[in-house]
């Protein structure tokens, strides 16, 4: 299983229940990696998306605790222990987990890889991912040359998972 992130250098992914910056290279990055793909996200990232709608083209899974809740061209599991039944009958390598805060940390030990844009500068956030560089079992397997957008620099990193 695989996770895509942006982050900015204080490892900050999220401020008022947006992105804290838009890349067009990165959007780009991202949208080649899931195509076609299965993406799972938390209920608070759909509804942080353009109308609140699923993923063009993707098959789009989405977590949320309310029995209830429904989301028109998504799956909708519960809890993890149904998401990972669901998601036996895909290829690990076609999974992408897409977000937030709550389901990256709940799911980041099934993960392989990690695809992580860097972004060098500091935004004011209130939504954080693990910092990977201070974790034992992750470590960076390939990185891009620095790239700059206006003003703002970034990379592209992929991590590994050392743990079974
Ligand atoms: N930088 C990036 O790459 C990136 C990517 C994606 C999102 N983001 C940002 O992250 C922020 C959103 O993150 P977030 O942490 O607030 O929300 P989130 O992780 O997208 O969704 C949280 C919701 O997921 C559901 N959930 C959590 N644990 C669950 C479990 N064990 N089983 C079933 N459902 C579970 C709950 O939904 P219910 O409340 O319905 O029960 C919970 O409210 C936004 O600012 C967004 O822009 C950044």
């Amino acid at each position: 299983m695989n996770l895509i992130v942006a982050v900015d250098q204080n490892w900050g992914i999220g401020c008022d229940g947006k992105l804290l910056a838009s890349i067009p290279e990165d959007m780009a990055f991202f949208r080649q990696k899931t195509l076609g793909k299965v993406v799972v996200m938390g209920r608070a990232t759909l509804q942080s998306l353009p109308g609140g709608a699923p993923l063009k083209n993707r098959t789009n899974i989405v977590m949320s605790q309310n029995p209830l809740f429904k989301a028109s061209g998504a799956i909708v599991c519960n809890n993890s222990e149904t998401l990972l039944k669901q998601l036996k009958q895909y290829s690990a390598d076609n999974i992408f987990i897409i977000g937030g805060q709550e389901i990256y940390k709940l799911l980041l030990p099934f993960c392989k890889r990690a695809y992580v844009t860097k972004i060098y500068k500091s935004f004011s956030a209130d939504k954080h991912f693990p910092n990977l560089d201070l974790a034992e079992n992750w470590s960076v397997a390939e990185k891009s040359h620095l790239k700059t957008y206006n003003d703002t620099e970034y990379t592209f990193l992929t991590y590994t998972n050392s743990l079974p």
